[in-house]
């Protein structure tokens, strides 16, 4: 996996394109700042994990995380890759609802969930991802209205992964899921309860994650489980869903696993446990987000102004920043730039800043590029995970617009906002 889309192609002239379109031309009609994703990317990163699975554990499912990216076009897409789709609220649901995603391939997430939107999803058929003993009790007056259930009970895993390292903790104080105390009473709620059906067990451990060795001790805790559930209540725990997580470059010198090493590891493990203790093999589902969007996506931004700063920085302001991507100022999260039409002169060293009125709305503190002048477009690579989806109108700035490029074919997946989108829910209060 790399940094840049697959179908990213610079020419002779410096000229950057990608799905067969030039990113200039793209700028100039589609508008900066506008957030481009390759197809051809984003099907091969489900490819990766659907080809390895039904090479390696048929018995298996792909749920696409939506909180990645999620609009309808991109839903439909990866519904035609045959991947499912794990959504974490009803604005969520509600767009997976009208997408042409079958509703029993739908996981519902969430900490919070209201009635409400519970009530959708069984309506629906939608799965459910239980998180607390207040959501098993809605679901179990849902019950009464005649909604059934279908259950996944999100275990703490007491496993905490960050990028390259990761801790296991007795007693973590994570906000999701279930103490690993609480899983014998939870089952045996859902089995005194007809409208309930226990399908599984869920855990995630954590994003943008290099190591598979975590997801490996994730497999032994839940398989602990299993067994225990199985001998104490006679509950058969048919689904296994190990989150998402997998890592993405964002930098050259970043180094995750290859989707397939991860697969082929994970599944390995899981039929060696099942073999030795004498289990039937689960049902296994994977809720990838970043490592199938991430690095389809990219941003291009249009210079507006160059600030030099004594001989201590030389500022180029984009005509975008922290309401398109809060990543940077968030995470301090980094990324990999480039002109979209290099130039071939000399490189300088220069901060990139957002156009938000807030000092920290900083992309980048240090990138080398050849040298920049007014109008010129950057382009930011690495953007199809977590950008969109987390974008806002700070400033009462527009959302941009996001396209789906592929064989120099350009789709609209969402049209920029306007101006009268911004004000669309302002009431006409006048004193
Ligand atoms: N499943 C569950 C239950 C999750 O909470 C998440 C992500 C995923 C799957 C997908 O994880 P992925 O494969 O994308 O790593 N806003 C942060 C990332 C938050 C991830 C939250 N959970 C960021 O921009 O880095």
């Amino acid at each position: 996996m790399k940094v840049v889309p697959d179908s990213y192609i610079v020419d002779e002239k410096g000229d950057a394109y990608i799905g067969g379109v030039s990113l200039k031309h793209l700028a100039e009609k589609h508008h900066t700042p506008l957030y481009i994703l390759d197809e051809q990317t984003i099907r091969r990163n489900c490819r990766l994990y659907t080809e390895a699975l039904s090479r390696y554990y048929p018995n298996s499912k792909v749920l696409y995380a939506g909180k990645a990216n999620l609009n309808v076009g991109l839903i439909n897409l990866m519904n035609h890759e045959g991947l499912g789709l794990d959504v974490v609220s009803g604005g969520e649901l509600y767009t997976a609802l009208k997408s042409q995603m079958e509703p029993r391939s739908i996981y519902f997430h969430g900490n919070n969930k209201s009635v409400e939107e519970l009530r959708l999803a069984l309506q629906n058929g939608v799965s459910i991802v239980v998180d607390n003993y207040q959501e098993l009790q809605n679901l179990v007056a849902l019950g009464k209205e005649g909604l059934r259930s279908k259950i996944l009970i999100r275990l703490k895993p007491e496993i905490e992964a960050h990028t390259h390292d990761y801790i296991k903790t007795g007693q973590i104080d994570s906000k999701f899921g279930f103490d690993k105390e609480d899983l014998i009473r939870v089952t045996s709620i859902i089995k005194a309860n007809d409208s309930l059906k226990y399908i599984g067990l869920h855990a995630h451990i954590g994003s943008q994650i290099f190591d598979i060795e975590p997801f490996l001790d994730l497999v032994d805790i839940l398989f602990e489980h299993v067994g225990h559930i199985q001998k104490e209540v006679g509950l058969e725990t048919a689904v296994l869903n190990l989150g998402g997580g997998i890592g993405i470059q964002y930098m050259t010198e970043d180094d995750p696993p290859e989707i397939p090493v991860y697969i082929e590891a994970v599944t390995t493990k899981i039929k060696r446990v099942c073999a030795l203790k004498g289990m039937t093999e689960p049902q296994l589902i994977f809720e990838p987000g970043r490592s199938v969007i991430g690095n389809a996506g990219v941003t291009i931004y249009t210079v507006g102004t160059i600030k030099e700063i004594h001989d201590i920085k030389t500022y180029v302001f984009v005509d975008g920043g922290m309401a398109d991507n809060p990543r940077p100022m968030m995470y301090q999260a980094e990324y990999t730039y480039a002109l979209v039409r290099d130039t071939g002169k000399e490189k300088k060293v220069y901060a990139i800043a957002g156009k938000f009125c807030e000092s920290g709305d900083i992309l980048t503190h240090s990138v080398e590029l050849p040298e920049v002048e007014v109008g010129d477009h950057i382009v930011v690579f690495a953007t199809g995970a977590y950008n969109y989806a987390m974008a806002s109108n700070y400033n009462r700035a527009v959302k941009p617009a996001m396209v789906l490029v592929n064989k120099g074919d350009v789709k609209i997946l969402v049209r920029r906002e306007k101006w009268e989108d911004v004000i669309a829910c302002d009431q006409e209060i006048t004193f």
